[in-house]
């Protein structure tokens, strides 16, 4: 009985971590870009339809749907080291919601831990998107900063010459032990459309941002349509070591800003 009633503890944490899993980070929905005619109302739900159905295959997908100033252009991804299972139910909720955040444009975007959707009426395809900065910091200081900010550097360039090496995937993922009871996590994923010269770019950019808005704060992600960057204290992403547990701090304990890139 006693086993039984652990067990049952064991799947409501199971079934938290997963619902946390995919947690929304945040939106962004272009008021420049009204959705003018109920033809391309239709043509982004038929697109959302399929970039599901694309992305369950392989973590990636660009489709387009539609013709002439109805046509729109959609984009969906993975984070490459997710599982598929949690890849199908973050793509899914993105789906979902994206038209819930962003019910009357035409050009959006959604980003979650686990997978990030754009749709537009513009073929944006390979093309390095930092426009929008959606920008999360932990409010707590490092005690360290001097020697964090070297470590932060040196791993932010490591992670980076992986994300741009073929056949990653636009994935570069590391840490870095900072002392006995200290380790750095850090995350770098382009969208798959770029290339290894434009996914560089769009790091670069989104790692400058790591001083301007992030300065000695013990955590900090930057979310950019083409990439995003993420440093943490603790781990969060996989693979996990057998001592590692995977900690999904909520965003309510991070502050954010917004900037728009020319
Ligand atoms: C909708 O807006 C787009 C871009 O602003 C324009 O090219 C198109 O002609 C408009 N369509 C209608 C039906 O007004
Ligand atoms: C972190 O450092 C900044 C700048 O020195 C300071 O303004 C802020 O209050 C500190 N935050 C915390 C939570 O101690």
């Amino acid at each position: 009985m006693a086993s039984f009633h652990r067990l049952l503890l064991l799947f409501t944490i199971l079934c938290i971590c997963t619902a946390e899993s995919a947690e929304l980070w945040s939106q962004f929905c272009n008021h420049n870009s009204q959705i003018n005619s109920t033809q391309l109302s239709a043509n982004i739900d038929s697109l959302l339809a399929e970039l599901m159905s694309g992305t369950v295959q392989n973590g990636f997908s660009t489709i387009s749907y539609g013709k002439a100033e109805d046509q729109v252009f959609g984009l969906a991804q993975c984070r490459g080291d997710v599982s598929s299972e949690d890849c199908s139910s973050c793509v899914e909720d993105a789906s979902k919601q994206i038209r819930k955040l962003c019910p009357s444009q035409s050009d959006a975007r959604i980003w979650y831990d686990y997978c990030f959707m754009r749709y537009g009426t513009n073929k944006f395809f390979g093309q390095v998107d930092t426009s929008v900065g959606i920008i999360f910091y932990n409010v707590e200081n490092v005690t360290d900063p001097d020697s964090f900010n070297k470590e932060l550097v040196s791993l932010s360039d490591k992670i980076s010459s992986e994300a741009v090496k073929p056949g990653n995937k636009g994935l570069g993922r590391g840490k870095k032990q900072l002392s006995p009871f200290l380790t750095l996590y850090e995350l770098a994923q382009c969208t798959r459309d770029l290339t290894p010269l434009s996914c560089d770019q769009c790091l670069a950019i989104a790692i400058g941002n790591f001083p301007i808005f992030c300065n000695n704060k013990k955590g900090c992600r930057v979310l950019h349509g083409s990439c995003i960057v993420r440093y943490e204290l603790y781990p969060f992403f996989f693979p996990l070591d057998p001592k590692e547990t995977l900690v999904n701090m909520p965003l309510k304990y991070y502050h954010s800003s917004t900037v728009h890139n020319p």
